[in-house]
């Protein structure tokens, strides 16, 4: 381990912006990042953890991926999560698109290690003399899973910082987003765990969005995780320009490299809030959404919920990281 650096475990069902995350907790020089875990989401888990080991392999790093949870804790899977789908974009026709058509990336040729992802997170916490992050960038399923078979490792954690939730925003559903909608009870297990936890909403990741500017300054600084960054941007602008549009055209959320880029500077999220925070687990209408207790006699606080995010803080985390990449990146291969 590297002394002074924050140790990050990154949980991920990568996706686009999950690839954005790995991208900045790699390169970022205040972040060790030890292992990556995979874990089922917006993709099958075979998928999301292809797509990771690609991201590892572009970027030259050896970083240890294991694989975790296929589905959530407690619940069936919803039907669209049984479909073997590779889709990471969709166009205004429709038409579906995959890391292989939208980023001609190889096939890995890495494997993932043989340990699974739960346990690693679980023997990491215990064994660590220093404190873990964990970033979580998927459903919870597996920090749900770690935190049921080892309560204890919570003493050794600094923080689970994760993507989830919203206040006002919400994508899966009328009232809950994604991550937290697939496996609401990991999310429960986590906030009565007595973890540290912040949650980055879709209130904060829509406020922060990046505007289309950024797609050429990350070509322009001329090294191949630029282009790949400036690359899912672009697409995931097209996608959100047709489908999802936000408060204002020609901007694209990239929600998981927000909690990265949370831990490299808080400012990035100018309203944080502590509250007590609960996660509606019903069948029916309510699954996944957020339940703040917001009156004068609330319960203790159990969560940082982020209420904004700032995407001019933002962006100047996602170019100052990435500026710092030259070098760093292509080991051997300097450009
Ligand atoms: C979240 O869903 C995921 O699949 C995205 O990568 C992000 O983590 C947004 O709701
Ligand atoms: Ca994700």
């Amino acid at each position: 381990m590297v002394e002074g650096k924050r140790k990050v475990i990154l949980d991920v069902d990568t996706g686009t912006d999950d690839a954005t995350a790995i991208i900045l907790a790699a390169l970022a020089p205040k972040i060790e990042l030890l292992g990556i875990t995979t874990v089922w989401g917006n993709l099958p888990l075979s998928v999301t953890t292809e797509q990771t080991l690609m991201i590892t392999e572009l970027m030259k790093k050896d970083i240890p991926v294991y694989v975790g949870c296929p589905g959530p804790i407690a619940r069936g899977l919803y039907p669209q999560a049984h479909k073997e789908h590779r889709r990471v974009a969709v166009d205004a026709k429709g038409k579906e698109y995959g890391y292989h058509d939208l980023f001609q990336l190889p096939r890995p040729s890495a494997q993932a290690q043989r340990r699974h992802g739960v346990d690693y997170i679980v023997e990491t916490c215990r064994t660590s003399r220093e404190k873990i992050t964990l970033v979580a960038a998927g459903p919870l399923t597996n920090i749900g899973m770690a935190l049921r078979i080892a309560p204890d490792i919570v003493k050794n954690i600094r923080e689970v910082v994760v993507m989830g939730g919203g206040i006002t925003q919400s994508n899966s559903t009328l009232c809950a987003e994604g991550n937290i909608f697939r496996d609401p009870e990991a999310a429960e297990i986590l906030l009565k765990s007595g973890a540290p936890a912040t949650f980055i909403t879709l209130d904060a990741t829509h406020r922060a969005a990046l505007p289309v500017e950024y797609v050429d300054r990350c070509r322009g600084l001329g090294n191949p995780v630029g282009d790949f960054f400036a690359e899912i941007l672009r697409q995931r602008i097209r996608v959100y320009n047709a489908l999802q549009p936000l408060w204002r055209g020609d901007i694209a959320p990239i929600h998981d490299a927000l909690c990265v880029a949370y831990l490299l500077d808080p400012a990035v999220i100018p309203d944080m809030r502590r509250v007590h925070l609960n996660v509606c687990l019903d069948h029916g209408n309510g699954a996944g959404a957020f339940l703040i207790d917001t009156r004068y006699y609330h319960l203790k606080e159990n969560a940082n919920v982020a209420y904004d995010g700032s995407w001019e803080r933002f962006g100047e985390v996602v170019m100052d990281t990435l500026e710092k990449a030259e070098g760093l990146f292509w080991k051997g291969e300097e450009k």
